[in-house]
């Protein structure tokens, strides 16, 4: 059996057709796969790569903390410089509300956590989310994702959870003295990169100050510059009561983050005492990782860049088959008339050494989330054979057109 007959028979499938690159290497915004071919990646492992693959500040710092521990006790008990160092520089980064920070492994957790923490400070229920989310794939989080496709098969779920349409200021009435808190993305991801407006995120805000509720931002995605700015909350100028952060969190590593006001999270540390209980979770390992990649981003000046190459990008991407697109920082999404479109479009791409995806709510759109360490040379480089596949797909499809 060769590598990919192993991967099939032995490692869990979850898709009948996984795209089952075997990569031997990755460097920069380049994949080195086994069969001698190399792709520029687009899709940044959904957003985590945002420093781009096997920088070296985060080899580095990973290497240290290797060789000094490893895990050494379960989250919470001991003094680990790494966790400590990150979390001080995180909310050095922050508004002076968001000054502790709770690690997890992942941004399910991260969400998991924060839910506890709503009921526990709010001493209500009620929580709610928007349609079209994605916040996770554990029971609690899967909850509070916004399809009904993906939620069905897994019912019963988490009860006194109702879903609202996401920018629409009718929804705000909802929101009321029962409700403990409100998850919303700071732009929704999996939609297909949909930003709401910033009068509704500032209605939002105000809605649930004025109701004592508690604005849970998901910036797993959109945390560490993707949309233009460090946070992306900075674009509606608003203050989430807690934040969450995950993927790009980690610099390459697993971990998660909720973060709060040390007045809320002292919540988790009585009655019960250990409210939120982690083996792994701020793994010294992977806040070493986090906290040197996010050290690059700022000495590099990465985000200052992130908003001139989204526009680049943008736009050199003009063809007769994209009907609609979006657009947050360096993050696209390109709308073609159905899934199949896509399909065939993101196949050849792969095929001429482009590596993107569709979105798990949007999948007739093409994803563009690539490293933010792209330069202009290469997104030029990518806009050139996309617009090239465009091209071949109008000739084989649509002749006369
Ligand atoms: C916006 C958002 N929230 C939460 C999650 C869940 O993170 P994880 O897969 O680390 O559990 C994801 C993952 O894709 C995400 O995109």
């Amino acid at each position: 059996m060769n590598q990919r007959e192993i991967f099939l028979r032995h490692v869990a499938q979850t898709s009948p057709a996984p795209l089952a690159l075997e990569i031997t290497k990755a460097s920069g915004v380049t994949l080195y796969a086994a069969d001698g071919k190399t792709y520029t990646d687009l899709i940044g492992g959904i957003s985590v790569a945002n420093m781009g693959h096997g920088h070296p500040a985060v080899l580095a710092a990973i290497r240290a903390q290797s060789e000094a521990y490893l895990h050494i006790m379960v989250y919470g008990e001991f003094v680990e410089s790494p966790q400590v160092r990150y979390a001080q520089q995180l909310a050095s980064l922050l508004p002076a509300s968001l000054n502790s920070v709770y690690f997890t492994n992942s941004g399910a957790e991260a969400v998991e956590g924060a839910m506890k923490l709503a009921k526990r400070v709010t001493r209500r229920t009620g929580i709610i989310a928007f349609n079209n989310s994605y916040h996770g794939s554990t029971q609690g989080a899967l909850s509070i994702i916004g399809d009904e496709y993906w939620r069905n098969a897994y019912r019963p779920l988490l009860p006194d959870v109702s879903h609202l349409e996401y920018n629409s200021f009718a929804s705000l009435d909802s929101i009321t003295d029962r409700t403990a808190c409100v998850f919303a993305e700071t732009v929704q991801a999996e939609a297909g990169v949909k930003p709401p407006s910033v009068e509704w995120m500032k209605a939002l805000r105000e809605k649930c100050t004025t109701t004592g509720t508690l604005l849970v931002l998901d910036e797993i995605q959109t945390g560490f510059g993707r949309t233009g700015t460090l946070w992306g909350f900075e674009q509606y100028g608003i203050v989430p009561d807690i934040l969450l952060l995950g993927k790009a969190l980690g610099g390459g590593l697993p971990l998660g983050a909720f973060i709060a006001d040390r007045a809320l999270m002292g919540m988790l540390a009585e009655n019960p005492v250990l409210g939120h209980i982690t083996t792994f979770g701020g793994h010294p390992l992977s806040c070493a990782a986090g906290s040197a990649a996010l050290q690059a981003m700022l000495e590099e000046k990465v985000v200052e860049q992130v908003e001139t190459k989204g526009r680049l990008l943008d736009s050199l991407l003009s063809h007769p088959l994209i009907l609609g697109r979006s657009r947050a920082g360096l993050w696209l999404s390109l709308r073609f008339d159905t899934f199949e479109t896509n399909k065939w479009i993101i196949d050849r791409c792969i095929a001429k050494g482009i590596l993107t995806d569709w979105f798990l709510f949007a999948s007739d759109s093409l994803r563009i989330s690539p490293p933010l360490i792209i330069t202009e040379a290469q997104l030029r480089e990518v806009a050139a054979t996309l617009l090239s596949v465009l091209d071949e797909y109008q000739r084989e499809f649509l002749p006369g057109k």
